[in-house]
């Protein structure tokens, strides 16, 4: 426990009121993910939100299996084994499947169904969350060529000049599409309405498709950002895939996998570490730092690149500053001190439930178990207050968004404090 805890856990804790409030959650959100579902031609996946995100999504369907993987495994299962039915042959995983063709809000991201983008990599950790439910090996067999062939995907097409810090090609592929930490790749003000920004994104997915969203000419000609979160939760994830491949007995995919944790944890240390944070950077020519201060600071520690002290010293520091990320309603996703924070901006400052989640795990990680408590309490406290939307303002608690969206049921995944 820290000496200085800002906010105390909810009176009564996960033993008292908290509890209760905790159960019903969890109920709600598999009531929630159950109405979600959908089968399309024989694949079965849960949509984000029927309105707002009708398609299939690559990171949200990983949250999706983690969650489901508990109560049912099955449908876990049929929703990633969706995702890597359209894996690209290169070996990409796309972020977006359009399974209704021609359905609402779509933009065109890409090309034959599917976008020409990724985002995070939380495949392997949704597969392992399965197995350990289940101990079926034949699931793993089965998607383990999938898996392999995109986390090389990443490591060799992503890494051109072989810098062993994987790129992302548009900001939509690090999940925080308006997040400030691009605005200075991008061009735009901080100010930028959620509009402009949308079209200045747009935009560079046109200047994608002119190099046929082949990821070295993309990076080389228009985004090419090292982003944090994207690689801590790659060395995350190759971990556990090292774990699969030793158990299938492929010793080539768990050496693949040994070299890589070490390359680009090294790598992330050198080049995108400076006083105790990791900064992403834009890195076309050289190295520039991405200085807007946003929860990517705390992603590390869901991958435990933070020694112990420099974790102690930025979670006392700055995760439970209330001058900076710490907020009535949980975390800031950009800091209060940032031109570009407001409450009520769409990966500009607003809570939103899967930055909480990694910080809960990573704060597990490191022994911080009443803090990560703290943080439960706070998300349970957010929902039973606005109900499971989008996002959330961090001074007031109002929801924002997409209404019935799945991220909340990440709650239910928060038991173990
Ligand atoms: C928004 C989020 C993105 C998510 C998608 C579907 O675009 O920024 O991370 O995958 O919605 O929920």
């Amino acid at each position: 426990m820290l000496k200085r805890l800002i906010h105390p856990a909810t009176p009564g804790g996960a033993a008292g009121a908290g509890y209760s409030a905790y159960m019903s959650i969890r109920d709600q959100a598999f009531e929630l993910l159950a109405a979600n579902r959908r089968t399309t031609d024989g694949h079965m996946y849960t949509v984000p939100s029927p309105d707002a995100y009708p398609y299939q999504w690559l990171w949200d369907s990983c949250f999706h299996a983690i969650v489901l993987a508990k109560s049912e495994p099955e449908a876990a299962m049929a929703e990633l084994r969706a995702l890597v039915s359209r894996q690209f042959p290169d070996g990409m995983i796309p972020h977006i499947i359009y399974w209704v063709p021609g359905n609402l809000h779509r933009y065109d991201w890409g090309t034959n169904g599917t976008s020409a983008l990724t985002q995070p990599p939380m495949l392997a950790y949704a597969v392992w969350e399965i197995y350990k439910e289940t101990h079926d090996d034949a699931f793993l067999a089965e998607l383990y060529p999938a898996l392999a062939k995109y986390y090389e995907y990443l490591i060799d097409k992503r890494d051109p000049h072989d810098h062993h810090l994987v790129g992302i090609i548009n900001p939509d592929e690090s999940g925080e599409d308006n997040s400030p930490r691009f605005d200075a790749v991008l061009h735009v003000p901080a100010d930028i309405s959620l509009h402009d920004h949308l079209a200045r994104r747009l935009e560079l997915v046109d200047a994608n498709r002119t190099c046929d969203f082949d990821a070295e000419l993309c990076m080389k000609r228009h985004f090419w950002v090292k982003d944090v979160p994207f690689n801590a939760i790659l060395v995350e994830n190759l971990r556990i895939l090292e774990h699969i491949a030793s158990l299938l007995g492929k010793e080539d995919g768990e050496h693949f996998c040994k070299l890589n944790i070490e390359l680009v944890s090294a790598a992330m240390r050198e080049r995108l570490y400076k006083d105790g944070i990791y900064w992403s950077h834009v890195a076309i020519t050289e190295y520039e730092p991405l200085t807007v201060a946003t929860w990517a600071h705390f992603a590390p520690l869901f991958a435990d690149l933070y020694t112990p002290g420099e974790a102690r010293a930025l979670v006392e520091g700055q995760l439970f500053n209330e001058d900076t990320f710490w907020s009535p309603f949980g975390v800031r996703t950009v800091s209060k001190q940032e031109e570009a924070y407001r409450p009520d901006g769409y990966w500009r400052g607003s809570v939103w439930m899967a930055p909480h989640w990694f910080i809960y795990k990573g704060l597990m990680k490191y022994g911080f178990a009443e803090e990560a408590r703290v943080l439960r309490d706070k998300s349970i406290a957010l929902i039973e207050h606005a109900g499971f939307r989008e996002y959330f303002n961090p001074e007031t608690g109002e929801g924002y968004g997409a209404k019935d969206f799945t991220w909340g049921a990440l709650v239910a995944d928060m038991m173990d404090a």
